[in-house]
């Protein structure tokens, strides 16, 4: 195993067109069809997804999204007549993503009707919401997750336990609403608490607070105009999207999808805790009745945030490289989950790549956007790392490219990366 110094890495930047940096980010996406049914700072852009295919697996007729998130890839590779088998761990995401697809897969007549339904449900709900009881066992949920925490004023939590219950009405006669009024308030239900999602989700401070908190009801009813309106401006979805499995890390026990390529931004090395940032999505969802639910999600999830570490992980090094890592973290970080952390990142994408080649054809190609990490002053090159766990696995390591530069906590410099291999064996 060889790994690159960054320096000469870099040298072989943009062989082929260039992408603009801010498509690959979610904002790059704001205003298309879709993209704003759901705000996922960790998404990528429409554009990204395109950029992929016609730059490195053109003529491709299935492709794998291991980490869907919002379902960027799947909707808009199937938007382009491909086939897209998919893994995303969150159900509240999966939730997003079948909404988009149920949508998208229906014919024009259908989407007129259903845009008619959006509009006067819209038009109605305030009213809806007032006359409606507290759904009770959302209230216990709440109760058993997160215990005495205040998330939301007193005026706002009423208005989600009432809107639970015109929710699970409305859902009863008319599924597919009922799921798009879901997605709705899983869109606004955080600028619309005591908290902001900047990066990870925190309490807003007394100047943020001081500038007011959206009204709930306003905001969930605009939200069903946005999405009426994409229900005409969004494409047919012309090709097929599966499910394939949940847990991308179960990916290898999956039937061979025979895959041109992948097309996937995994979760980053950096401390997102996807499931406590996404709690109240959760919780509204009624993805929260198990006690220690959000716990047992982590546990599925790609181990990337301290929080992850349980016990039993980290012990593994996958190769030397991650090994002297480890060696070098252990001994400067602040915490000493950070290694094992470290090291159980690269254990479960060593997983994941092995399935992801498993699951190609022959001269697949797996497109992975990363970003690197530093901790205690040490950098953690992820980009190098995955690229060169790939070629221990038998990929080719085609090329990486830096996309854009990012800034860390500390203030450093990092870079967001493309990486891309091929698989040359079988
Ligand atoms: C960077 S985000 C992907 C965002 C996506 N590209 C989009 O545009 O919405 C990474 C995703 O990986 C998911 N994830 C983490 N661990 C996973 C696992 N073991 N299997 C499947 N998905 C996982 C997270 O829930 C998160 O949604």
């Amino acid at each position: 195993m060889k790994l690159m110094k960054q320096d000469q890495q870099f040298a072989l930047d943009f062989p082929r067109d260039e992408i603009e940096a801010r498509h690959t980010t979610h904002s790059g996406g704001k205003g298309e069809p879709f993209h704003d049914w759901y705000p996922y700072l960790e998404g990528f852009s429409s554009e990204f997804v395109k950029h992929m295919l016609t730059q490195y697996i053109p003529g491709a007729r299935r492709i794998i999204e291991p980490f869907a998130g919002t379902g960027t890839a799947p909707i808009v590779l199937a938007g382009l007549g491909i086939d897209c088998g998919y893994c995303e761990v969150n159900p509240a995401m999966r939730l997003v993503i079948s909404a988009k697809m149920a949508v998208g897969n229906l014919p024009r007549t259908e989407r007129i009707a259903v845009r008619s339904r959006l509009l006067a449900l819209s038009d109605s709900i305030a009213e809806k919401i007032a006359a409606a009881p507290s759904d009770e066992l959302l209230l216990k949920d709440y109760q058993n997750n997160f215990g005495s925490s205040i998330f939301f004023d007193e005026g706002t939590f009423r208005s989600l336990l009432a809107i639970r219950t015109v929710n699970d009405q409305i859902g009863k006669q008319d599924p597919l609403l009922g799921m798009l009024l879901s997605v709705s308030v899983m869109s606004k239900i955080v600028i619309c608490s005591l908290l902001k999602r900047a990066g990870d989700v925190r309490y807003k401070t007394e100047k943020e607070l001081a500038k007011g908190i959206p009204d709930l009801v306003a905001e969930v009813g605009k939200h069903l105009i946005v999405i009426a309106n994409d229900c005409l401006a969004s494409p047919d979805l012309v090709g097929s999207i599966k499910l394939l499995t949940s847990n991308a890390k179960e990916l290898g026990m999956c039937p061979d999808f025979l895959a041109d390529g992948v097309i996937t931004s995994p979760p980053y090395l950096n401390g997102t805790n996807y499931f406590r940032n996404t709690k109240l999505e959760l919780w509204y969802g009624r993805f929260l009745g198990e006690k220690n639910a959000l716990r047992s999600f982590r546990n599925l999830a790609i181990t990337s945030g301290i929080n992850d570490v349980a016990k039993t992980q980290g012990r593994v090094h996958v190769n030397e490289t991650v090994r002297e890592l480890v060696a070098k973290l252990e001994e400067n970080a602040y915490d000493m989950r950070i290694p094992r952390m470290v090291a159980g990142y690269f254990e479960d994408m060593q997983v994941v790549l092995k399935s992801l080649s498993k699951n190609c054809r022959l001269n697949g190609v797996l497109c992975i956007d990363i970003g690197d990490s530093r901790y205690g002053g040490v950098h953690v090159p992820t980009h190098e790392i995955l690229a060169a766990i790939g070629e221990d696995i038998g990929l080719q390591h085609v090329e990486t490219i830096r996309l854009r530069t990012r800034t860390s906590k500390d203030q450093t410099k990092l870079s967001q990366s493309l990486i891309v291999l091929r698989k040359i064996k079988n």
